[in-house]
């Protein structure tokens, strides 16, 4: 069985002082042990929500990370840098990045694989846009993203299936959209991998997950957990989808 992880990606939100508050909030509920909680603040709170953090099992995600060790990059941040920090996590190749800030299947295989070498757990986030759906390519655009993840080490991923039209959205693909897409990228994960590890890999949906989807959508096999934009800015909705997962954990 398949260990839920549910991951806030809290975007450009939150100065130190509120991570601070969001994170002691969140440590107040006691997050269940069976589920992998992580949180994604902007690098700018990342030592702020460690500290809070320290000696928890809540996990510390940045939101993107450059693919060499160090140099003239400007306005990047390297895997040594938040390893320092305590992050053990990082997400990569969000659509976000990709639409409005150039990020490639190339640059974000060349994020993850930095990572991976400093030893992060890498979220490497695909979807379809509207646009690609409509024209029936989901699968293509899925098959295209997932390949050449084969270079990447299976025990340190967790895929996020995210689609476009349903981030920040309110729209959420159904459970069935959901469970077909996830066993399909399950299916060239395979390709990419092994059967085994495959079967091993957690594929985590995004899109609009929120207290009120979270429970169908965490109940289908394929759907090992979530990547949660606005519903993760919140204690109380937040902690919601985290005992949803805990649920599936259960087999509940
Ligand atoms: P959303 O964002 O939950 O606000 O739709 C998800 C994401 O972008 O990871």
């Amino acid at each position: 069985m398949r260990r839920p992880v549910i991951a806030g990606n809290w975007k450009m939100h939150n100065t130190v002082a509120e991570t601070t508050a969001l994170v002691e909030g969140l440590l107040a509920t006691r997050p269940p042990a069976s589920v992998d909680v992580v949180v994604a603040p902007p690098f700018t709170s990342l030592p702020a929500a460690a500290m809070v953090a320290a000696g928890s099992p809540l996990g510390l995600a940045a939101q993107n990370v450059h693919w060499e060790t160090h140099g003239a990059f400007t306005g990047e941040v390297s895997a040594a840098m938040l390893v320092e920090l305590g992050v053990g996590w990082v997400i990569v190749g969000h659509s976000e990045r990709r639409t409005l800030f150039g990020e490639t299947d190339r640059t974000a295989r060349d994020r993850a694989r930095a990572a991976q070498r400093a030893g992060l757990t890498v979220i490497y986030c695909i979807g379809e846009t509207l646009a690609e759906r409509e024209a029936d390519r989901t699968f293509a655009v899925l098959s295209s993203q997932t390949d050449g993840l084969g270079s990447l080490d299976p025990d340190r991923l967790v895929v996020a299936y995210e689609p476009v039209w349903a981030i920040g959205t309110g729209r959420t693909a159904s459970p069935e959209q959901a469970q077909e897409a996830h066993a399909f990228v399950r299916s060239c994960l395979e390709r990419a991998f092994s059967p085994a590890a495959a079967a091993a890999l957690r594929i985590l949906y995004g899109g609009s997950l929120k207290p009120s989807n979270a429970h169908e959508l965490l109940a289908r096999p394929d759907v090992d957990g979530g990547l949660i934009g606005g519903a993760s800015l919140d204690v109380d909705s937040f902690s919601a989808i985290i005992r949803a997962a805990a649920d599936r954990a259960a087999g509940v």
